[in-house]
């Protein structure tokens, strides 16, 4: 699949743009929307997502895909394995959080907003991105959870704009592995980067539930051992 790059200095937020803008959008590409900055950068759950000006990577992943759910899914969780798998070349040891946050040393250091918009007779995906690159401490200590930054974790700044074409490159050949082969093809590698916690408190929109992560299903999906011992299967919501 081709790619096609629209970069901003200042947006509002790159989701935003995309979801906006989505029947200008080349049906048969892969649209990467990024922005030096955003003014309403969000994150899951209505967060905001802190986005100063020239530190970070700020970007939206854009396609058109079918409507199911697991697709939707697994595409999002693709792009955290293309990311993560970076990371390491940068000398950071990543972990996955399920479905698709990253951490190093168990503080977050990027996050993934899936969203999408029918439209005519298909459906857009838009999978945003945003990875703290060269966030300094101050900075960091602005957002309300334990977060860190590539600089923190290396001593070394790097540049948002060449992390991103590195980051396109891996995403733009999973991609093509994933619509042949499915998510089968990346799971030993996604479960092997996975972080196990003895006990998880997890909801969903519907239920709120303790457990401990028995493990990731071949489709992506996660089977939890509740605390009376029934194990369940979820496709979709967090860990808190
Ligand atoms: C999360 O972990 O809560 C998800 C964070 C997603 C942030 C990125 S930055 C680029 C894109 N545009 C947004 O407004 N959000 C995503």
């Amino acid at each position: 699949m081709k790619i096609i790059n629209k970069h901003f200095s200042h947006i509002n937020s790159t989701n935003s743009w995309a979801l906006q803008n989505a029947h200008t959008l080349d049906r048969d590409a892969l649209t990467v929307i990024n922005a030096n900055e955003q003014s309403q950068g969000r994150g899951r759950l209505q967060r905001q997502w802190h986005s100063p000006a020239g530190t970070n990577l700020y970007a939206s992943f854009c396609l058109f895909t079918g409507a199911e759910l697991q697709t939707i899914a697994n595409i999002s969780q693709v792009l955290a394995l293309a990311c993560a798998e970076l990371l390491a070349t940068l000398s950071l040891a990543p972990t996955l959080k399920w479905p698709n946050d990253l951490l190093v040393n168990g503080k977050k250091i990027a996050g993934i907003l899936s969203e999408t918009k029918p439209i005519d007779e298909t459906r857009l995906l838009v999978i945003g991105i945003g990875l703290n690159i060269n966030m300094s401490e101050e900075e960091l200590s602005n957002i309300n959870k334990p977060a860190t930054s590539v600089l923190i974790e290396t001593s070394k700044e790097h540049n948002p704009q060449t992390i991103l074409t590195l980051l396109e490159e891996k995403f733009q050949l999973y991609l093509e592995t994933y619509l042949k082969e499915g998510f089968a093809a990346f799971h030993a590698a996604f479960t092997k980067l996975l972080r196990f916690d003895d006990e998880m408190e997890f909801s969903t929109d519907q239920i709120k539930v303790k457990g401990k992560i028995v493990k990731i299903n071949p489709d992506g999906s996660i089977m939890i051992e509740l605390k009376d011992g029934e194990r369940k299967t979820f496709y979709y919501g967090e860990f808190v």
